[in-house]
């Protein structure tokens, strides 16, 4: 999704801002752009259809010096991916604009603009933006006023960066529903979409809260929140290196991303486990007296995050007995929904930005639910701030599109919140201290998990040519098959379903030949046995069938069937053991493809529009 970048400082700020959109490409997006103040007042643009790279590429041949500028990567929603539509739009030579974020009125703005002798240059909603501070700077007001004054006009979600060619000495910023963070430099101030952006030029952050409008000199920031007032924001030192956003060794961000598992997930579990029960206190203060009253649970999620939260589902159902619904966010917002009495309303996010679940979030605080949670991967989020209560996952930044350890360390942590809630009612606990001892052992298995990667390397040619393929999962590993079936669509382009391994007579086994593989996910549990009558029903039609399973089970060897084995696991912790085979499989077809693993088309990862 778009990424901001912009700085005023003391020195040339083209490469800190070509940097920082490097940064951010792991986002999403297919055009880029920059404007740099130039020494002469002039506002000198570049603008490309494509990487950041090659926007670099045209700027190694011009030389562009300047220490105020703002760029920008842009995903397009309104008007194709072009040149023209990228960002910085400028608006007569005047002043140059870059946002993230939706205008929704922009069809009324533009009309208005263009009665009023504005020509439009581009088909995105952004331009009223850029065209209605220019209107306001020419009446007089300073840049800081004229952006105050344009975001009234606003409906929709904002992000901005200005700069004004006839004021060197500003970079005005302001945040409404996107995210936008403030770095805090010696004599120089940046703004950017998030904090790894600005890591190679400071590890000092404010985070812009919504309706905050932020003036930036190089030695000050000045910021009013929504009613106006003039407000201090903390200061926020950042522990994270540059060096986590970098790839070292690996191939890809999405293969190094798959072999961090077992640390973030040690991570995500660190000082949140007793001796024999989990810590309540983590999710915070209040949570144990919460958890107590809790007599259902909501989850609503999108993507990936959705998937964790159904195989949350199984494991609050059967280890806390609780009732509880879990539903994409986008669905929820605009249905009409009863909230059960003492329901908990439970948020997934690895990004903490997406527009759809930080909505279903804001209308949740108006519904009368018991209180609300996030799961997040980013401590200063959007999320994360407007839920009373917290659980952090720790797996550090995640660069790869396609979601890997940012999912496993979510699972991680609904574990721990199924648990904690059963602590509370039907969880014996001898139950509760062995649940605790496998999660203690689940870096380890996770690490022996990956141990599967050359032999499921060597399976992923038979899927090169594939057009098509199901995976079928019982239980909660149904969900699991889902996440496979996402992940090998996202990133290898193949066509991929998931299916309940009982539904598959119901229609989809007349997709069998020998040219759509099966993939089954077969832990040795109490279903193992119902699916592998599913799986001799797509045998006895010729399909070819790819089985991971537990090494505990005996697989007969027959043509056509292909069986994977990983080492035997706990069934409570399955679902994160059985994720590595499909996340290696996707990456593995995907490399084998030689598609952009970590930037597949179309796709972003940071979802902060509708
Ligand atoms: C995008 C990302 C997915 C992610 C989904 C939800 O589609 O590419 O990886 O699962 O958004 O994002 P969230 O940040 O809310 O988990």
């Amino acid at each position: 999704m778009c990424g901001i970048v912009g700085a005023i400082a003391q020195r040339p700020v083209a490469d800190i801002l070509l940097e920082g959109l490097r940064r951010l490409e792991y986002r999403g997006y297919d055009s880029a752009g920059l404007a740099v103040l130039s020494e002469q007042g002039e506002l000198k643009r570049l603008r490309c259809l494509g990487k950041v790279a090659a926007l670099a590429n045209s700027l190694a041949g011009s030389s562009l010096p300047g220490t105020l500028g703002i760029a920008h990567t842009r995903w397009a929603t309104h008007g194709e991916p072009s040149e023209r539509n990228a960002h910085p739009h400028i608006c007569r030579e005047r002043c140059a604009l870059v946002h993230n974020g939706i205008i929704e009125n922009h069809e009324s703005l533009r009309a208005q603009q263009q009665a009023a002798g504005h020509r439009f240059t581009s088909q995105t909603d952004t331009e009223v933006v850029v065209h209605a501070i220019h209107d306001a700077l020419e009446r007089g007001l300073d840049l800081t006023d004229a952006v105050r004054a344009c975001v009234k006009q606003l409906h929709g979600a904002y992000a901005l960066g200005v700069i004004d060619r006839q004021d060197p000495e500003h970079l005005v910023a302001a945040r409404l529903g996107s995210p936008l963070v403030i770095g805090i430099g010696f004599q120089e101030h940046f703004i950017a979409s998030d904090v790894p952006a600005l890591l190679p030029v400071t590890n000092r952050f404010i985070f812009l809260e919504d309706g905050d409008l932020a003036e930036l000199t190089r030695s000050s920031v000045r910021i009013w929140n929504a009613s106006g007032q003039e407000v201090e924001r903390p200061v926020r030192t950042s522990s994270m290196s540059v060096d986590a956003t970098e790839r070292g060794p690996y191939r890809h961000f999405m293969q190094k991303e798959i072999f961090e598992q077992p640390r973030a997930i040690a991570e995500t579990l660190e000082g949140r486990l007793g001796a024999d029960h989990v810590l309540a206190a983590a999710f915070g203060t209040q949570a144990e007296a919460l958890f107590a009253q809790t007599r259902s649970v909501t989850i609503i999620a999108c993507g990936t995050s959705f998937h964790a939260g159904l195989v949350a589902k199984h494991w609050i159902e059967s280890l806390a007995g609780i009732h509880c619904q879990v539903e994409v966010a986008s669905e929820y917002r605009y249905r009409q929904h009863v909230v059960p009495e003492q329901s908990l309303f439970v948020s997934i996010s690895q990004s903490g930005e997406t527009a759809d679940t930080l909505a279903a979030l804001q209308m949740a605080k108006q519904s009368g639910y018991l209180a609300t949670l996030a799961i997040c991967n980013v401590a200063e989020s959007s999320l994360v701030r407007e839920s009373e209560l917290q659980l952090l996952t720790r797996a550090g930044p995640e660069i790869g599109v396609a979601s890997t350890k940012a999912f496993t360390t979510q699972l991680a942590a609904l574990l721990l919140l199924a648990l904690a809630l059963g602590h509370q009612r039907r969880l014996s606990p001898e139950r509760e201290a062995h649940a605790v001892e496998i999660l203690r052992t689940l870096p380890a298995q996770i690490e022996r998990a990956l141990s599967i990667d050359e032999a499921v390397a060597d399976l992923a040619q038979h899927f090169v040519e594939k057009h098509h393929t199901l995976f079928l999962g019982r239980g909660e590993q149904h969900a699991i098959a889902m996440e496979g079936a996402l992940k090998l669509k996202e990133i290898s382009y193949i066509h991929a379903e998931a299916y309940p391994a009982g539904e598959l007579k119901h229609g989809p086994l007349a997709l069998i030949d020998e040219d759509m593989p099966v993939v089954a996910v077969a832990p040795n549990n109490a279903l193992l046995e119902k699916l592998k009558s599913n799986l001799e029903e797509v045998r006895a039609r010729g399909g070819q069938l790819y089985v991971f399973a537990d090494d505990s089970v005996a697989w007969q060897q027959a043509e056509g069937v292909h069986v994977l084995r990983l080492p035997e696991s706990d069934d409570l912790i399955d679902p994160l053991v059985f994720s590595i085979p499909m996340q290696l499989l996707a990456y593995h077809v995907a490399a084998l493809k030689g598609t952009d693993v970590d930037q597949p088309r179309n796709l972003a990862k940071s979802v902060t529009v509708e």
